[in-house]
């Protein structure tokens, strides 16, 4: 089955997407060549794809770089039929000028009419004795919605985060760390026990461990899942051995994203076409994906009813024909 044509306008959410690896490639290049530092081009999986992340974060540092980043993330999203994004943000990667980047969404929500929310990201290779100050570091930041965990998996653990997830959420913050990308099952399970999550970023090898997939269907608790990612970082080896179609089939809500579209050379409009692919989907299958990206998400109950209530006008609406 093709996909639909007017694809691009069914709305939805992207809820796996980090700021840092938004930035349009010309956009890095040019930062790049400003502070005439070069980005190493090459990764071949989760460890060496962060080392290029954090460099390219040094070069992120001037008044404006944020700001231009979430303001192009929004025009380029935009087009792909988002309504909602959850951006998370990497702060303590470097002494950058995180200058009025929550303002540029402000501004998206206004130009674009895409609602930008924001996750604090900490990452599994930060020294310990600054998370609470990175947590704090947020406190005025009027669009954060979550904490998260990003950078290498295999290896770390998360006791050392549990206070910080835990102070979070006392807050008022939800909780979407990354599990289940480059470890394994293990380290889902470890996740779940220990970081209280409402949402999984990846998650995508629980398939090793039917129980385990069967408690995340029973609890509903969502994957955030970034097929592109996967085959870039070597998650998996190609595309049709992608494991979306068993999580589906065994009732896990899951949404498809792109985690960084910047340097992976995906998009979202590609990554819902290869789920529909991959779970050959008909009109209203990418509906109920659609669906599900917003049930995963943070977003206030009444944009949510909003948004669904726009899926079902793409749905049964005057493009059904074609799709
Ligand atoms: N940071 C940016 N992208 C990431 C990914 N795919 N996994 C873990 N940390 C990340
Ligand atoms: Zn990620």
């Amino acid at each position: 089955m093709s996909a639909p044509a007017d694809l691009a306008t069914l709305p939805k959410a992207e809820l796996h997407i980090h700021l840092e690896g938004a930035v349009r490639p010309a956009t890095l290049e040019e930062f790049s060549a400003r502070e005439g530092v070069s980005i190493p081009r090459d990764f071949t999986d989760l460890n060496s794809f962060v080392e290029r992340y954090v460099s390219a974060t040094q070069v992120m540092i001037r008044p404006g770089d944020y700001r231009r980043i979430v303001s192009e993330y929004a025009e380029d999203v935009k087009r792909a039929g988002v309504r909602y994004a959850e951006l998370e943000i990497s702060p303590a990667l470097g002494p950058r000028t995180l200058d009025s980047f929550y303002e540029a969404a402000e501004a998206a929500s206004d130009e674009q009419d895409v609602v930008i929310r924001f996750v604090l990201g900490l990452g599994r290779l930060m020294p310990h004795g600054i998370l609470h100050q990175a947590l704090d570091a947020t406190r005025n930041v009027p669009s954060l919605v979550a904490i998260g965990l990003g950078g290498p998996e295999e290896g770390f653990a998360n006791e050392p985060f549990v206070e910080v997830f835990a102070e979070a959420r006392r807050r008022g913050l939800r909780s979407a760390p990354h599990a289940g990308e480059n470890a394994g099952p293990a380290s889902v399970r470890d996740v779940l026990d220990s970081l209280k999550p409402d949402r999984i970023q990846h998650g995508v090898r629980s398939v090793e461990d039917p129980e385990l997939v069967r408690e995340l269907a029973e609890r509903q608790i969502h994957l955030a899942v970034c097929p592109t990612s996967n085959l870039r970082l070597g998650v998996v080896e190609s595309l049709d051995e992608h494991p979306l179609q068993e999580l589906w089939a065994a009732g896990v809500q899951i949404s498809v994203n792109t985690d960084d579209p910047g340097f992976f050379d995906c998009d979202l409009v590609g990554e819902y076409e290869i789920a529909g692919r991959l779970l050959d989907l008909d009109r209203s299958g990418y509906a109920r994906l659609a669906r599900n990206s917003i049930d995963g998400s943070f977003a206030p109950e009444e944009l949510k009813r909003e948004i669904r209530s726009e899926i079902e006008t793409w749905e049964t609406g005057a493009g059904a024909a074609r799709g």
